[in-house]
């Protein structure tokens, strides 16, 4: 069975939560597409080799969760080249036998345009900038002028940019706990997988 549910969404927004429980509930496999871009920023150098020689070793580095991570991620993620590196790995996850969860930012739209499936998770900035101070410390304010920037890099870059697809359904978890985001998303892939 080839069914993909495509996760998009800003920083922040719970999209990797929710993308875990997902996956878990439907006994689907996961991809967190940000870490391949963190990896790429972490592993410095020239960014297209980086991205076209990425190992396991570059995604299980423990640092990749950093706010500093995420500002490399989202700059080598506006290059073209970085962004073609890694489109065939990341749509033939989606297309894997048994069923997939990714989340990202182009998902919906570029990746897996024919997934089953397809969220956007969003929630304002200050909640995302709350949640994500939660993880990383370090001053609140930081982490909101971090969210906004990158989120406005994201969205505004040329190629790939972060758009809700036009057949995605939105998640706004600003007022939502975990366990309401997690079951909204669930219903919302039920809905389109009834046999489950
Ligand atoms: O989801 P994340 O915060 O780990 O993503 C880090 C950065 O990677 C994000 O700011 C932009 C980039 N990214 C992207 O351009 N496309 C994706 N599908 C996933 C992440």
């Amino acid at each position: 069975m080839i069914f993909t549910v495509a996760i998009d969404g800003p920083a922040a927004a719970g999209k990797g939560t929710i993308s875990k429980a997902v996956a878990r509930h439907f006994g689907f496999a996961h991809l967190d597409t940000g870490s391949l871009y963190r990896a790429v920023g972490v592993k410095g150098g020239d960014p297209i080799q980086a991205a076209l020689s990425l190992t396991q070793a570059d995604l299980d580095r423990d640092d990749l969760r950093s706010l500093a991570a995420g500002q490399l991620a989202s700059k080598v993620a506006a290059i073209p080249d970085v962004r073609a590196a890694l489109v065939e790995f990341q749509r033939s996850f989606a297309r894997r036998e048994g069923g997939a969860v990714l989340d990202g930012r182009d998902i919906g739209t570029v990746i897996c345009p024919e997934a089953e499936v397809k969220l956007f998770v969003s929630a304002s900035a200050e909640v995302r900038a709350r949640r994500r101070h939660k993880e990383v410390g370090g001053d609140l304010a930081d982490v909101l002028r971090e969210v906004i920037e990158r989120d406005q890099r994201d969205a505004n870059r040329a190629d790939a940019p972060m758009r809700m697809a036009d057949d995605a359904v939105l998640i706004d978890t600003s007022e939502m706990s975990i366990e309401q985001a997690v079951a909204a998303a669930i219903s919302a892939v039920t809905a389109a997988f009834p046999t489950r």
